[in-house]
């Protein structure tokens, strides 16, 4: 792992601008006409969530149920893709969008391979045994999984199944999600979490100069989430991180867009 000073000079990347569900203010999240809209705007990446079908096809959508998303109703594990690919996951955004499909993960890795960045969240994968060697199986089929692709990134707010992907896969970058805390982050869980994680992406909120230090510290870096205002991306980028997840990826680059 490289040295906070090393990673404070030369060898730091300007901040990523990495597109929440694609560009999800623009067009319906976690749909190809989100993430086309990302590659339109520049955005170096953009993230997705990862789900499962009865049949163990993975899918992209970010609730465990299809209700807010789609013109369906009920839980993803209960569908098969046959059923989940019937339904209509852009009208609930805006009728220009009717007919967009709720993606396989294989099916977004082909589109964007070579032409985006890709973190993928793996969402409720307690709900879904073995979804960590599928997604696994998924980026070594397509060669994705090298070092040199270094902006294939998976995260998951289950800091085990991140744990369970590292020892499978251990070329892959793995990112630890946490939701907002009052008590901060301790250096003891920052160690954990080096000890499987390159990338530590807690809710923005959390974000001080001072944790992004101690971040690139423990030789991690750190991409906070979900920017959907100026005013937010602004301070991330005066704190220098190194990547923003927003909804709004001409908020941290107005020459995106
Ligand atoms: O990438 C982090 C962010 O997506 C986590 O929150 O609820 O949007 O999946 P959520
Ligand atoms: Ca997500």
């Amino acid at each position: 792992s490289v040295s906070a000073n090393e990673l404070k000079n030369k060898d730091r990347q300007q901040t990523l601008t990495i597109a929440h569900r694609g560009a999800s203010g623009y067009a319906p999240e976690n749909t190809m006409a989100a993430f086309e809209k990302s590659v339109d705007m520049k955005a170096e990446m953009f993230e997705l969530d990862v789900q499962m079908s009865k049949d163990g096809e993975l899918v992209v959508i970010h609730d465990t149920t299809v209700d807010r998303t789609t013109n369906g109703s009920g839980q993803v594990k209960d569908f098969t893709y046959e059923e989940l690919r019937q339904l209509d996951a852009g009208s609930w955004f805006s009728e220009e969008f009717a007919g967009e499909k709720i993606p396989t993960l294989g099916e977004v890795l082909d589109a964007y391979k070579g032409r985006s960045g890709i973190l993928i969240e793996l969402k409720s994968p307690s709900l879904y045994p073995g979804i960590e060697q599928k997604v696994a199986a998924a980026l070594v089929a397509r060669n994705m999984h090298k070092p040199e692709n270094d902006k294939i990134i998976v995260q998951s707010f289950d800091h085990e199944s991140m744990k369970t992907f590292h020892s499978i896969l251990p070329s892959m970058p793995v990112g630890v999600l946490l939701g907002y805390s009052e008590e901060g982050v301790s250096n003891e869980q920052l160690a954990n979490f080096s000890s499987y994680a390159e990338y530590f992406n807690p809710n923005k909120a959390m974000i001080t100069g001072d944790l992004v230090n101690r971040i690139h510290e423990f030789g991690m870096k750190t991409h906070p989430y979900t920017v959907r205002d100026q005013e937010s991306a602004n301070f991330l980028l005066s704190v220098g991180v190194d990547g923003i997840i927003t909804d709004f990826p001409d908020y941290v680059d107005p020459h995106k867009g």
